[in-house]
């Protein structure tokens, strides 16, 4: 997920993880935003011993840092410590994404900095494909059309536009104007909806905790697109939750 700050990037990985999930589909969620990383926050992941950071650092492999939450999602969590801030090599990001294949997940998602810092560049350069993450207004436009040249020059994928937190003012740019300033199609359209909130307060993701809400049936829409399955909603799919979150590294490598 790439795109101007506050957009919705963070939202977007952790409900479209869940929503893959939802479908069955073995997903990764890592959290790239090396200086805010707030996909732990998100899904109230505790301190955990090993992160990103210290993979980073080369103190640990990345498999050491995947943890399993109690949906079934996996995340590779970032460090929330201000001493963590000076990381030693973020260009290891993308190889060490790479070692991740080893565990097959059918997505990795990658949860990246806002706008066109090192950072951010970092996590594009270390993807196969990008999702653009933008709202209906002209400044975040202007930055995603950024986002997709640089995209470009990378020589990256850009699946398509996710335009969030929509329906809030009336100065918004409509779809159609959006695909045409970007010259990409709007794959996904989420609400801007108070449930969103209500999820993050509850740390958990808004697909698990309102199944119903607007942004929760957004999000499983665009999963099911992305898998290329019809998307038909049944309320009796209950999402099984299993105790905490676990290290997968202790599941499996121990
Ligand atoms: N559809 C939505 N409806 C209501 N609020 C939303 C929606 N999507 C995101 N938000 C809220 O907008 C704020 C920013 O969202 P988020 O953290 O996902 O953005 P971000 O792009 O990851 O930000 P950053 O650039 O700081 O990493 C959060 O408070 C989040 O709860
Ligand atoms: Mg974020």
């Amino acid at each position: 997920m790439a795109g101007k700050g506050g957009t919705g990037k963070t939202t977007t990985s952790v409900n479209l993880g869940a929503a893959l999930s939802y479908f069955g589909k073995d997903v990764i969620v890592v959290d790239a935003n090396l200086t805010t990383p707030n996909v732990g926050l998100h899904l109230g992941v505790p301190v955990v011993p090993i992160h990103l950071h210290h993979v980073l650092q080369g103190k640990n492999e990345i498999h050491e840092a995947v943890y399993i939450h109690p949906a079934g999602l996996k995340i590779v969590p970032g460090s929330i410590a201000l001493s963590d801030l000076h990381i030693t090599n973020p260009e290891k990001l993308s190889s060490s994404l790479k070692k991740l294949r080893k565990l097959k997940p059918d997505f990795v998602l990658v949860d990246g900095a806002a706008g066109l810092g090192r950072e951010a560049l970092n996590a594009i350069s270390a993807v196969d494909d990008l999702l653009i993450v933008t709202n209906a207004e002209l400044p975040a436009i202007t930055d995603a059309m950024k986002t997709i040249k640089l995209a470009e020059d990378y020589k990256k994928n850009v699946i398509g536009v996710v335009l969030t937190k929509t329906g809030q003012s009336n100065s918004e740019i409509t779809i159609r104007s959006v695909e045409s300033m970007l010259e990409r199609p709007v794959i996904s359209v989420i609400p801007y909806d108070v449930s969103i909130k209500h999820a993050l307060k509850m740390k958990d993701a808004v697909v698990f905790t309102h199944p119903r809400s607007k942004p929760a049936v957004s999000y499983k829409k665009l999963a099911a697109a992305l898998i290329g399955q019809d998307y038909v909603e049944d309320y009796s799919v209950k999402v099984e939750k299993k105790g905490f979150l676990v290290s997968l590294f202790k599941k499996f490598f121990k």
